[in-house]
């Protein structure tokens, strides 16, 4: 049965989903390196598709941006769809001297100051959102096989993209590699749902040096994210 913000019925998606924040990066992933993709939800051009990666069923679905969105796409994935392995694509802000524009980072942590933390666990504020070690683990390996090289580490899940208040020197100091807009609910509605997630992010832009790539750029040209997430959802 269709959700109110998916357009498919059951079964006419993966267990194992690439998650971009945009709608045409999922189109790109899907004709690019799914074979067969099927369109299964257009609702909102929030674009999914499902095909086979090396003749394994998966599917690729844009979650918009932010928060509130992602957590209204994973919830329907996972409850309504029958998700099992949920890798987001995404981009991320560089905030640390030891990233650079176009690296490929992996969650093992997303911090957040985002308010669905106080609403899912009240007093019990600073919960930690947690990539899912193995996914975490395969991730690893498999960009080690395919000679890409990744940081591992903690980012920042912000509720506000626009934010002169945040101090950015401080998260840095602790250890804080990126910024992003996502991935700590990702986290927090897989473990809670007792799924499998994992963020695989390239450098976008830069908060120190003030780089950035173009939109074009941002779509299509994340090529090394793209095969590492889809060699991670794939495997056992
Ligand atoms: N801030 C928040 N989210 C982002 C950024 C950023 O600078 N770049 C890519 N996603």
């Amino acid at each position: 049965m269709a959700t109110p913000h998916i357009g498919a019925e059951k079964g006419d998606i993966a267990e194992r989903i690439l998650l971009p924040g945009d709608p045409l990066r999922a189109k790109f992933v899907a004709e690019n390196f799914l074979e067969n993709p099927k369109l299964y939800t257009s609702v909102r051009n929030i674009l999914g598709y499902t095909g086979t990666y090396k003749g394994v069923p998966v599917s690729v679905q844009g979650t918009g941006m932010g928060i509130p969105s992602i957590s209204i796409y994973v919830h329907e994935l996972i409850h309504e769809f029958g998700c099992k392995k949920l890798i987001r694509i995404g981009t991320c802000g560089g905030m640390h001297k030891n990233v650079h524009l176009r690296d490929v980072l992996i969650a093992q942590g997303a911090t957040t100051d985002s308010s669905i933390m106080r609403s899912i666990f009240g007093p019990v504020i600073n919960y930690a959102p947690l990539a899912d070690y193995h996914l975490l683990e395969t991730a690893v390996a498999k960009a080690r096989e395919l000679n890409k090289p990744v940081t591992v580490g903690n980012v920042f899940s912000a509720d506000r993209f626009y934010d002169d208040d945040v101090d950015n020197d401080r998260l840095r100091r602790y250890g804080i590699l990126a910024v992003e807009m996502e991935t700590a609910a990702l986290y927090t509605l897989a473990a809670e749902a007792n799924v499998q997630a994992l963020g695989i992010f390239t450098v976008s832009d830069h908060l120190l040096t003030g780089e950035a790539c173009t939109a074009e750029e941002r779509q299509t040209t994340f090529q090394d994210m793209m095969k590492v997430a889809l060699e991670t959802v794939i495997a056992d």
